[in-house]
């Protein structure tokens, strides 16, 4: 195949015909590809041939044809991009973070090339934050365009950079070097990257978190006209190979991309010595918030070039340039009001919502303000003028307050007591295991408050609580928005509608046979223990075991929820039977009060008694040989599972224990038992088999977990 023409030297005549047959050509590699599993040509000429495509589009974009292989959805094979290997590595640079840190690589400079006291000029330009990009013209021409990648090999972006109407197809003036690989940063303007996302929220699609991340997605589009929509912009700054020099000093290199028609940050100044990099970082840093594009730094280098030659590289970085980073960027704004989040488990989180302001290059509408405490402490008021910083992609903070500008009628700000949810729940400080009050508010409207339905639902049925197979937290989550199931009860009540099975029927993915499964899963379950159904609660802070200690200490469901009622109206007798048993403290009797407190909640178990058969749990007992015994289990069970064991440990009065100790008194070992039975050994402690522990318990399979204590087998 002869030389392919230079995109940009091509006629619009050429182009049309070009066009033409990378259309018919495409059609048929695809076609020889998936059908006849004959390829004529390699994947490399493919995906040339297709970014050739894309790269005559993009330069005539109304010659793109109906049947354009652009316009084929669904790409034959994973279409990356090109690997392409940097002439000259492209390096980063080293950072310095205070005015010493730059006056010492002045001094760093200056006795590497021994110089005493002779003043070193350099030149400071912004750091742009962008994405840096390689561009290799050869003859002026533009034949190559590629990303950084990990600096040795990047990717091939040429039909994407072409896109870009600052970058030059073809570089103007004259002298510039017959090879030369231009190095700047691509990167999005402010308003840019406003009218991207907002043009993105309009139509759905995600949005980008800051105009680097736009910029870098935006590059990287597998679709060159995807790229062309996007007003990208670039600014060089550097070079990589080079077949001849073409300038002295860092300054003249800049001036000279400037006449070849190449974008130079006009910021860029030539400075001299020490105190001339200190006022161009604080000149910088003066411009930077009028500045229509994100800089985080500024660059200093050397100037004279045959400095930086002589200076060289150290590993990464070059030894001749250095970026000073800006502190994190902070702007003032107006609270406009305080809004409270209710997350998925009730916890509540206030938000400020504030007038729009840029911040670090994005608009900045709405800040978390953590919790309550945090208010109060920074006495943030509605009406006040705060101040938001934003590094990096961080979520922007409001750091302080400025009290000169507080308005006369500013009140601190007092925090709901109830939840924004339509029920108004009262709203409770969470408490840790200890007891503690914490800083989170929480609604403790649980079910009923619709912000927590869904996650509640979502543990009701999950597999150590009614382990409903065939109700997934996806078809939970599509029930619920069809308003099939708003509460536990509904489970049980739709195989009881035919109107809604019938739906069901009728649903993708749904057929006859997974109706009836779900049907069953669901009966299946309406016999329960009545520890699996207080973990099904999702009462705060009560997990399997303390729901299995609950379930044994009062044996029946009724006798249960009688005595929660009772602790809840603050029944001193109630409280105290509930503090005796093993392991509850403070924590658990609060969460519970609070729980049975609530008339919704107490309607939801309401309606799920009237579907459910709740089973006793039979009290651990004191008479066997286990009772009051502590156990390890270690090593694989080959007959019982771990819970299985665990269960009939516990309903024998035993306690079952994760480590060896002085205190143990049992250990059950399986195959593949280290450390522990060692240390059995050691103590002297008892070591059984699974087998022996069978026998000895008189414990056989598993009991099916409606029929009796413990958690069901895996
Ligand atoms: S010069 C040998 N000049 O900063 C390094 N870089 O960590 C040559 N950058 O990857 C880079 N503005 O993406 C240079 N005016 C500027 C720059 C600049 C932004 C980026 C570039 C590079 C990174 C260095």
């Amino acid at each position: 195949m002869a030389e392919p023409i230079p995109v940009p030297d091509l006629t619009e005549e050429e182009a049309r015909a070009e066009l033409a047959a990378l259309a018919e050509n495409l059609a048929r590699w695809d076609r020889l590809y998936f059908q006849d599993e004959t390829p004529e040509i390699s994947d490399g000429d493919y995906d040339a041939a297709k970014r050739r495509n894309g790269q005559i589009e993009a330069r005539f974009p109304h010659l793109a044809r109906e049947d354009s292989p652009s316009r084929k959805v669904g790409a034959r094979r994973a279409e990356a991009f090109a690997p392409v290997t940097h002439g000259a590595p492209m390096l980063s640079l080293d950072n310095a973070f205070s005015d010493d840190e730059a006056v010492e690589f002045d001094a760093r400079v200056r006795r590497f090339l021994r110089l005493g006291d002779e003043v070193v000029a350099y030149t400071a330009e912004p750091k742009i934050d962008g994405l840096s990009a390689s561009l290799l013209y050869r003859d002026g021409v533009l034949v190559r365009g590629a990303t950084r990648g990990d600096g040795r090999v990047g990717e091939d972006v040429t039909a994407n950079l072409m896109t870009v109407s600052e970058i030059p197809h073809r570089l103007a003036g004259s002298g510039w070097p017959e090879l030369i690989e231009v190095r700047g940063e691509v990167y999005l303007g402010h308003a840019e990257f406003r009218a991207l996302n907002a043009a993105a929220e309009a139509a759905g699609q995600k949005t980008y978190a800051n105009p680097r991340n736009a910029a870098s997605g935006s590059l990287r589009q597998i679709d060159p006209s995807v790229t062309a929509q996007r007003p990208l912009r670039f600014f060089a700054y550097a070079w990589g190979e080079l077949s001849a020099a073409f300038a002295a000093t860092q300054a003249e290199a800049l001036e000279r991309y400037r006449q070849w028609g190449l974008p130079v940050t006009p910021q860029a100044r030539r400075i001299e010595g020490a105190q001339g990099l200190l006022a161009a970082y604080a000149a910088l840093e003066a411009e930077r918030p009028g500045l229509p594009f994100d800089i985080d730094g500024v660059v200093y280098k050397v100037d004279r070039l045959d400095w930086q030659q002589r200076l060289g590289f150290v590993s990464r970085s070059p030894r001749w340039a250095v970026a000073r980073k800006f502190p994190a960027e902070r702007a003032r704004t107006v609270l406009e009001g305080i809004e409270l989040q209710v997350g998925r488990t009730g916890a509540v989180t206030p938000v400020a919502r504030l007038t729009p302001v840029t911040v670090g290059g994005v608009v900045v509408e709405r800040a978390t303000l953590h919790n309550a405490d945090e208010i109060a402490r920074k006495d943030i008021r509605v009406g006040d003028t705060v101040v938001l910083q934003r590094a990096g992609d961080v979520i922007p903070q409001i750091v302080e307050v400025v009290i000169d500008a507080r308005p006369a009628d500013a009140v601190p700000f007092a925090f709901p007591q109830t939840c924004p949810c339509d029920l108004a729940t009262p709203l409770a400080r969470e408490t840790t295991g200890s007891g503690a009050e914490t800083v989170v508010r929480r609604c403790t409207g649980e079910f009923a408050c619709p912000f927590q339905r869904v996650e509640h639902l979502r543990h009701f049925v999950s597999r150590r609580a009614f382990d409903i197979e065939g109700l997934g937290e996806k078809q939970l989550r599509a029930f619920f928005e069809e308003g099939l199931i708003q509460a536990p009860a509904d489970i049980f009540r739709l195989a009881r509608k035919p109107e809604v099975l019938e739906a069901l029927r009728g649903r993708e993915g749904y057929g006859e046979t997974s109706v009836a499964n779900l049907v069953a899963a669901i009966e299946a379950r309406r016999r329960i223990a009545l520890d699996r159904f207080i973990f099904a609660l999702g009462i705060r802070h009560v997990g399997e075991s303390t729901a299995l200690t609950l379930a044994r200490g009062y044996g029946e469901g009724a006798a249960f929820r009688e005595a929660m009622n009772r602790v809840a109206a603050g029944d001193a007798e109630a409280v105290a039977e509930l503090d005796a048993l093993d392991q509850i403290g403070e924590a658990v009797i609060s969460a519970a009060a609070a729980y049975f407190r609530e008339p919704h909640n107490l309607g939801l178990i309401a309606d799920l008694e009237a579907e459910l058969v709740i089973l006793p749990v039979a009290p651990p007992r004191s008479d066997s040989a286990l009772s009051g015994k502590t156990v390890v289990f270690t090593g694989s069970l080959e007959t019982l599972t771990r819970d299985e064991a665990k269960a009939q440990a516990e309903a024998l009065g035993a306690k079952v224990a994760g480590s060896v100790s002085r205190k143990t008194d049992l250990v059950v070992a399986g195959p593949g038992a280290g450390s522990k039975l060692k240390q059995a050994a050691e103590l002297g402690i008892e070591v059984i088999s699974e087998a022996q522990w069978i026998s000895r318990t008189g414990a056989t399979a598993a009991e099916p977990a409606d029929q009796g204590a413990g958690p069901a087998g895996e």
